[in-house]
């Protein structure tokens, strides 16, 4: 996340006064400077509060894009901390500060001559055998991925397993700003996906039977009725559907199976 302080906007009288108008603040120190902020702001929240302007690389909010890496440390604690900003709500005291980027090795490669081995990720990421199994890459993940154990599966040229362990991965980063070994994890393992998705996976066959129906324009004219539609109509349509239970099986099928 890159950030810059804005110097017109809310200064610490602003912050003060607010304080004053009854909401609940909470001290807490950006880059060092202390600034009291409300009870239950997430850190993304709360640095904006305080007058800093996110300026790129804060697109989500929502603890999907990967690009809001924190760390924090509370008093008394010898424990350096990690979160997302825009998930970790702030605490009393803590001392945060933000990761804008991490530099991490990343591999080019031309992904359509690759091969499902685990040579190609040895070859294109040597550093992997760096790893002395510390497990500090495990305690810095902000979304609680086992990231040791998806090292050592790659390590051990199980490119599935490491796929499927790391497959909440967001790319934040941490994993490999706390690693001794120097390993960018997170870039391994985004390679380990996609290797898996797209060679070893085996293609769903109900998918090619649907780009074959598409293709031959068997929802065309449907499509085209809906792009007519009136709001109204659309609404009503959309209000009336069929839907599929939660708990539907896979032999789930619709009443009206026209378009199947
Ligand atoms: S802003 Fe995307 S994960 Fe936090």
């Amino acid at each position: 996340m890159n950030i810059q302080k804005d110097k017109h906007s809310q200064t610490e009288t602003a912050v003060k006064e607010k304080g004053q108008q009854g909401v609940r603040l909470t001290p807490i120190y950006i880059m060092g400077k202390r600034y009291e902020v409300p009870e239950g702001l997430t850190i993304m929240k709360a640095m904006e509060y305080a007058g800093y302007i996110l300026v790129r690389g804060c697109g989500c909010r929502g603890g999907t894009c990967g690009a809001c890496g924190t760390v924090y440390r509370k008093p008394g604690d010898y424990k350096l901390q990690v979160a997302l900003a825009c998930q970790k709500t702030v605490e009393p005291d803590m001392y945060i500060a933000q990761i804008p980027f991490f530099p991490a090795n990343r591999a080019l490669y031309n992904f359509a001559r690759l091969r499902a081995a685990p040579e190609e990720v040895f070859k294109l990421y040597p550093e992997l055998f760096r790893c002395v199994a510390c497990n500090s890459c495990t305690k810095a993940c902000p979304q609680g991925i086992e990231v040791m154990d998806a090292v050592s599966a790659l390590k051990q040229g199980n490119i599935a397993e490491a796929a499927q362990l790391s497959f909440d991965c967001i790319q934040c980063g941490l994993c490999a700003s706390r690693c001794f070994g120097e390993l960018a994890q997170y870039h391994m393992f985004q390679l380990a996906r996609r290797i898996y998705g797209a060679k070893i996976v085996p293609r769903a066959e109900h998918l090619a039977e649907m780009v074959k129906a598409v293709n031959e324009e068997r929802y065309d004219r449907f499509l085209d009725g809906l792009k007519q539609a009136k709001e109204e109509e659309l609404k009503k349509l959309y209000q009336e559907r069929e839907a599929e239970p939660m708990t539907a099986g896979e032999d789930w099928r619709p009443k009206d199976a026209t378009y199947l």
